[in-house]
């Protein structure tokens, strides 16, 4: 594998990471007053980019901060991803409500959005050849409610992710109540007697809704595997067949183990197998679909 290659680009110039730099009174830095998104690229093509564009939007109006059009997105992957000569990439967006000085919770009307993106090569769809594995933990959501604004504001996922590294784990599973929401950067699947369950976006509370669990939703769909979005206890997780988590970087994770106990053979399961070959056919009909034009 080729090491990552990182560059950002800020309001319209780029700079090498160690060159990468914002004020200190930018109300992102101070209070996560800023949104996000993160697209994967694969042979030069955005995979959900429209939905990628369309969420930023939401999350723009639900927050207020204006100022920045989210349809500029893919000409910023652009040029981050012709700087970076690559094909293949992630492209992280952030856009703050802006620099105020002084420091105050109200914002002042007159703030223009500090917009920073930053790219990093990543490996194409060929190498892609199983789903990566992720030991997972079960944690209390202890996040902000209005956890479908792709905000920065992030501070419980980064705690509970910290928890997990501390328990040999690579990603927090949250529950609210014993009912499953999301992983602390994914959403998560659990496969039972061959029927598909993930979380309801809006119950037990608003979770994100990931663009990658899209595209499972229409593989299972096209497979005809039947899912339910509703509510997945924590004991359906512990007793799964199978489970994955999916997020654009990674696509899609089988969750190997639930607090140190294994799930299924520890390796992807038959189910999760046929969903991740349908999730890369899926990709691998876009690209052809955008290159014949
Ligand atoms: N996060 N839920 C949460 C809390 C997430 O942070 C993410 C992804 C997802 C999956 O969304 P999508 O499939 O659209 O990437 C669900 C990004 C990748 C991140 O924080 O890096």
């Amino acid at each position: 594998m080729t090491p990552e290659r990182i560059l950002t680009w800020i309001d319209g110039s780029i700079h090498e990471p160690d060159d990468a730099r914002v004020s200190v009174f930018d109300r992102g830095f101070l209070y996560g007053d800023a949104v996000y998104e993160l697209v994967r690229f694969f042979d030069d093509v955005g995979m959900g980019m429209d939905l990628h564009i369309e969420r930023l939007r939401r999350s723009l109006d639900r927050t207020g901060i204006t100022g920045f059009d989210p349809g500029t997105y893919p000409s910023i992957c652009r040029t981050l991803m012709d700087a970076l000569e690559t094909s293949d990439a992630c492209i992280y967006l952030q856009v703050s409500r802006g620099v105020q000085v002084p420091r105050r919770h109200a914002p002042d009307g007159t703030l223009s959005p500090t917009v920073v993106a930053i790219g990093s090569t990543s490996a194409p769809l060929s190498e892609l050849e199983e789903p990566i594995q992720v030991p997972i933990i079960v944690l209390p959501d202890l996040r902000r409610r209005s956890c479908d604004i792709k905000a920065t504001s992030l501070i419980e996922n980064v705690m509970a992710t910290i928890q997990a590294v501390d328990a040999d784990a690579a990603e927090p599973i949250l529950h609210e109540d014993g009912l499953l929401t999301e992983g602390g950067s994914s959403n998560v699947f659990v496969v039972r007697n061959g029927t598909l369950l993930t979380p309801a976006l809006g119950d037990p509370r608003p979770i994100l809704e990931g663009v990658t669990r899209r595209f499972v939703v229409e593989a299972a769909g096209n497979l005809g595997i039947e899912i339910m979005e509703g509510d997945v206890p924590v004991d359906a997780l512990r007793e799964a067949d199978e489970a994955f988590v999916t997020s654009s970087r990674r696509l899609l994770g089988t969750i190997t183990s639930v607090d140190g106990r294994q799930i299924g053979d520890g390796r992807p399961g038959a189910v999760t197998m046929q969903v991740f070959e349908e999730v890369r056919r899926i990709i691998q009909t876009v690209l052809e679909n955008e290159h014949a034009h």
